[in-house]
C-alpha cells in the first residue's frame, strides 16, 4: 500500500506540545506580562495582550473570509512581514490551516455551544472563537491558556464579545472532539454521509461524491477525509537528464518516492530555498501529478513521436516534467495556457527545455496555426477541475467548492477534451487528467466526450503505464490516485488512442 502513515484524528502536533510547555512555563514570546508591568507603570489602562502567533493566525483566517484570500499566500506574506520563524511561524500556520480545514465541525460545536446559528456572530468575534475552539478540540494547548488566550484576541477584535466568548469557550472545553462529535454528528448507521460530513469536518456533497468514487465502501471513505485534515507532504520531481532522484534525495535531505521514479520526499522547510530547486533540476510536484504526466510519456506509440501538446499548462508542473522527457527523447512540447499570467508562469517553469508556450485558449485546435488539427503525437489534457483531490493543500477550498461549479466546469472539460481529440494524430494518445475523483469530473466527461468525438477513440488501459507493482489500481482502463492509497493528490488518468495509423 501507499507509503503514508495510516490516518487517525489530528490531537495535536509537536509544535504545540513545545508552546504548551513555554505556556505553563508562562513564557510568551510576546511578553505579556512584561508589558502590562509596563502600561501599568505608564499610568495607562493595560488591554489585553494576544501573542504574535494568534494573532497572525487571526489575521489569516479573518482575510480567507473576509477578503476570499488564500492562506497559502496570506499567512506566509503575514508572516514574513511580522518577523515570526521557528515555533511561532509553526504555531502560527498549524492554527490558520487546521481551523480552516476543521471549521465544520468547529461551527457545530460553536453554535451548539453558544446556543446560537455561527452566523449570527460577528465576523471577528466568529474567527477568534474558532481559533479558540481548534486549540481546545484538536491541539494540546492546555485548555486556560486557550481560553485565556482566545478570550483575550476576541477583546482585540471584537471588544463587546469578550464576555461571551469566554462563556462559548468554557462550554466548549467542558468535552473533547470524540464526545461533541458523539453528541452532534448524525447516527453514523442511519446518515453515513451526516456523520462523516461532521466528524471529519467536509462538506456533506464532498463525502457524497468521495463515497461514491470509492464504490460506497464508508471505511475507505473515512481514511481519506482522515487524509485531507493531515498536513500534506512536500514532493519534488527531480528532473530527468538533470538530477537523478537519489542524488536529489542526498542533496536535500529527503526520501526517494514510493512511486514515481522521480519523486523524493522533503521532510519540510521551505522548498524554494533548495538550490535544486533555484536552479531548475527539480521542482515541487506531488508525486501524483508526476505519475499521470510520466503515464502519458509511457503510452505505446507507433510512428513519428515528436511533437508533444500539453493542452492546460499553468503553473506548469507537468509541462515541467513533460518537456524534460522530451529533452531527453528528441520531442518538443507546444505547451498552452489561456490565463496570460499563468502562461508567463509556464515560461518560468520550462526554461531551457524545449517548450514552446501559448497564450491561447486550446479550444482553438484546428483554427490556430500552432495548434493544427491531427497535429501531435502525444497530448496532456490535465483539465480544470473543483481541485476535491487535493483538498489537503488548499485548507479553505473544501468549503467554497459548490455543487453548482460543477456544470460549467464539466462542459470545459469536455470541450478541452474534444479539442485534445482533434489535435492528436491518428494512431497518437491522448491523456485525460484532473485533480478530482469526483465522478462527474472523471469518468463522465471522458465517457461522454468519447461518445461525442468527431474522431473515432479507443479506451487505453493506464495501469499498465505507471510503475509496476502500483497497488490500488481497480479494474481499469482509467486509474484514480488516493492520498490514503498512494499518499498522492487524487488525480485521474484516461488514456485514450485516436484510431488509425500516422
Ligand atoms: C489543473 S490546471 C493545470 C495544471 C498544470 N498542468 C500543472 O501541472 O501545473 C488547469 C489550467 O487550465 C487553464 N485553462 C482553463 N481553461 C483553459 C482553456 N480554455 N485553454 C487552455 N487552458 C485553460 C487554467 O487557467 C489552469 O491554469
Amino acid at each position: 500500500m501507499g507509503a503514508r502513515r495510516p490516518g487517525r484524528r489530528r490531537r495535536g502536533a509537536g509544535v504545540t506540545g513545545d508552546r504548551n510547555r513555554d505556556e505553563r512555563r508562562g513564557a510568551g514570546r510576546s511578553g505579556g506580562g512584561d508589558q502590562r508591568r509596563a502600561a501599568g507603570r505608564a499610568g495607562r489602562r493595560p488591554g489585553p495582550t494576544v501573542d504574535s502567533a494568534r494573532r497572525a493566525a487571526y489575521d489569516a483566517v479573518a482575510a480567507v473570509h473576509r477578503d476570499d484570500a488564500f492562506a497559502n499566500l496570506v499567512l506566509p506574506a503575514l508572516l514574513t512581514e511580522r518577523g515570526l520563524h521557528g515555533r511561532d511561524a509553526a504555531f502560527a500556520t498549524e492554527l490558520t490551516y487546521g481551523t480552516l480545514r476543521a471549521l465544520g465541525t468547529l461551527d457545530a460545536v460553536l453554535a451548539s455551544a453558544s446556543g446560537r446559528e455561527v452566523e449570527r456572530i460577528d465576523p471577528p468575534a466568529r474567527d477568534a472563537l474558532r481559533l479558540g475552539a481548534y486549540q481546545l478540540l484538536h491541539t494540546r494547548v492546555p485548555a486556560h491558556a486557550a481560553v485565556s488566550a482566545s478570550v483575550d484576541l476576541v477583546h482585540s477584535v471584537a471588544p463587546g464579545a469578550a464576555g461571551f466568548a469566554n462563556a462559548v469557550l468554557r462550554r466548549v472545553a467542558e468535552r473533547d472532539l470524540d464526545a461533541w462529535v458523539a453528541e452532534l454528528a448524525p447516527s453514523a448507521d442511519t446518515d453515513p454521509v451526516g456523520h462523516l460530513a461532521v466528524a471529519y469536518s467536509h462538506p456533506r456533497w464532498i463525502v457524497r461524491a468521495f463515497l461514491d468514487a470509492l464504490d460506497g465502501d464508508v471505511g475507505e471513505t473515512t481514511r481519506l477525509l482522515i487524509e485531507d485534515n493531515e498536513r500534506p507532504p512536500v514532493h519534488l520531481a527531480a528532473r530527468p537528464g538533470r538530477i537523478d532522484a537519489v542524488t536529489l534525495a542526498d542533496e536535500t535531505g529527503g526520501a526517494p518516492g514510493a512511486f514515481s521514479p522521480y519523486a523524493v520526499y522533503l521532510p519540510g522547510g521551505a522548498p524554494g530555498e533548495l538550490p535544486a530547486v533555484a536552479q531548475g533540476r527539480a521542482h515541487v510536484q506531488d508525486e501524483g501529478s508526476q505519475l499521470v504526466a510520466a503515464a502519458l510519456v509511457a503510452a505505446p506509440l507507433e510512428g513519428p513521436d515528436v511533437r508533444w501538446l500539453d493542452l492546460c499548462a499553468g503553473p506548469g508542473g507537468k509541462a515541467g516534467l513533460l518537456g524534460a522527457l522530451a529533452a531527453q527523447r528528441g520531442a518538443a512540447v507546444t505547451a498552452v495556457e489561456v490565463a496570460e499570467h499563468r502562461a508567463r508562469l509556464v515560461e518560468q517553469a520550462v526554461r531551457g527545455l524545449p517548450v514552446t508556450v501559448r497564450a491561447v485558449d486550446g479550444r482553438t485546435v484546428g483554427a490556430d496555426p500552432d495548434l493544427p488539427a491531427g497535429g501531435f503525437d502525444r497530448v496532456l489534457v490535465d483539465a480544470p477541475c473543483t481541485g476535491l483531490g487535493s483538498l489537503r493543500r488548499r485548507p479553505e477550498s473544501r468549503w467554497r467548492r459548490q455543487p453548482s461549479d460543477l456544470p460549467p466546469l464539466t462542459r470545459l472539460q469536455r470541450e478541452l477534451l474534444g479539442a485534445a481529440l482533434r489535435a492528436v494524430r491518428p494512431g497518437g494518445v491522448v491523456a485525460y487528467v484532473t485533480c478530482s475523483p469526483h465522478t462527474v469530473e472523471t469518468h463522465v466527461t471522458v465517457t461522454e466526450s468519447a461518445r461525442r468525438s468527431d474522431v473515432p477513440v479507443d479506451f487505453v488501459d493506464a495501469r499498465p503505464l505507471l510503475p509496476a507493482g502500483m497497488p490500488g489500481l481497480g479494474d481499469g482502463p482509467t486509474v484514480q490516485l488516493w492520498p490514503h492509497r498512494h499518499g498522492t493528490d487524487a488525480m485521474f488518468l484516461a488514456v485514450l488512442r485516436r484510431e488509425g495509423a500516422a
